[in-house]
């Protein structure tokens, strides 16, 4: 059977990002497969039907875009109506949220869809190309700093002027994953004195060697999967003491801090909100899942005896161009690992496809799903 490629316009509200660019469009053709856009799709993050159309896809309207798809592409998790319309046996890769709103798997898996959950892609060394987390989170780092930068009354680098000195600003990085380390950079590259710090003390010497200061509490939180785990009542106690005085000394906090599949670890407090310097800004990644801020409020900005705490949601979809970019790179390189003789062949024993295939042949062959939807049925 013939490959067809179809990428539908993102529906989630503010999204700018699409699954594919015209670049990747010219290797997924070289592959042997055929590629429909979805009129519009790309108008956002840069890209129009002309640009797509000259890498040699096809454009669709909505009505026609599924009628021969063999293979769906999205950035977000699929709305009711593109599911609806997903033809049975189709391949679905895109994120898919698979710690929520399970019942949507339900009926991918009535319509024999195999679906694969970006999220899921493990950590290990070969999946790197296919590691849409990581090229999100990066991007995501990288303007969390410019939000900061701009929300802040300050300057971010030290200034000598004829009026005087400006000292520079003080950041403190909460969380030095993938996101964390970006945004040291960014933020050494505007010129801030930076000081991070994360519950994984293997992370010591990436935030040292990107010029930051670690900020050592002595708990090591490493968990499975290169992630954190939670940490107990008494270290979260500790951690709370050591980072007061941190958060209190830094003009700009940028919050990154996840473990993933559960609500945003709470790391700073009202009361060590209040202990800010007037005009400090916190800045919470974090608050897509709940936020690391006790006062964070998700997609506001909120002011709390003058620091401002932003809770900004879709952080790469604010940089829809590169974000889309590496994000259709991600796809491309997961698509090699099923497309084989201008065919689909999904390999199950391929750790990579085990691990992010959600539902496949009519089975929700993802265990925790599973559990997830089995309870929520008891
Ligand atoms: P993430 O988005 O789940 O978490 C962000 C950071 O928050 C992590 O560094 C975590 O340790 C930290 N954190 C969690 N709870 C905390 C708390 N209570 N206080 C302070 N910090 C806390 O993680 P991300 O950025 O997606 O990746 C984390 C790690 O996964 C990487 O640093 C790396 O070790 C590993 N990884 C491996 C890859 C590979 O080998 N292909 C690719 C990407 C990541």
């Amino acid at each position: 059977m013939s490959i067809t490629i179809s990428v539908p316009r993102e529906t989630r509200s503010g999204e700018q990002r699409v699954a594919l660019v015209p670049e990747i469009v010219k290797k997924l053709i070289a592959l042997g497969a055929a590629v429909q856009v979805q009129s519009g799709a790309g108008e956002l993050a840069g890209y129009s039907d002309g640009d797509y159309s000259a890498a040699g896809a096809s454009i669709c309207s909505e009505a026609d875009l599924m009628r021969s798809a063999t293979i769906v592409l999205t950035v977000n998790p699929p709305d009711h109506q593109l599911i609806e319309h997903l033809p049975e046996h189709a391949v679905l890769i895109g994120y898919l949220n698979p710690w929520s709103d399970t019942e949507r798997f339900r009926a991918l898996q009535h319509k024999h869809i195999s679906a694969f959950s970006m999220e899921m892609v493990p950590r290990i060394s070969r999946a790197q190309a296919m590691d849409a987390l990581s090229s999100q989170a990066s991007i995501a780092g990288y303007k969390v700093v410019l939000m900061a930068a701009s929300l802040s009354g300050k300057f971010f680098p030290m200034l000598t002027t004829a009026a005087g000195t400006v000292r520079p600003s003080k950041v403190l990085i909460i969380g030095a994953g993938v996101a964390g380390l970006q945004a040291i950079a960014t933020a050494r590259r505007l010129g801030a004195i930076v000081e991070a710090y994360d519950v994984r003390a293997a992370v010591k010497e990436q935030v040292e060697s990107l010029g930051a200061k670690f900020v050592d509490i002595n708990i090591k939180a490493e968990g499975s999967g290169g992630y954190a785990r939670e940490l107990t009542a008494d270290e979260k106690q500790l951690q709370q003491d050591i980072l007061a005085r941190h958060v209190a000394a830094s003009d700009v906090v940028i919050c990154t801090a996840a473990i993933p599949g559960r609500p945003s670890p709470r790391i700073i407090t009202k009361a060590m909100v209040e202990a800010m310097k007037g005009g400090s800004v916190i800045v919470d990644l974090a608050a897509e899942g709940g936020g690391n801020c006790e006062l964070t409020q998700a997609g506001q900005n909120i002011v709390h005896q003058r620091v401002t705490i932003a809770g900004p949601l879709n952080v790469p979809g604010t940089v829809p161009n590169h974000a889309s970019e590496l994000y259709a790179k991600n796809l491309l390189n997961m698509l090699g690992l099923m497309i084989k003789d201008s065919a689909i062949h999904i390999d199950l024993e391929d750790q990579i496809i085990k691990d992010s295939l959600i539902t496949h042949a009519g089975d929700i062959v993802n265990a925790a799903v599973r559990d997830r939807l089995q309870n929520a049925g008891a």
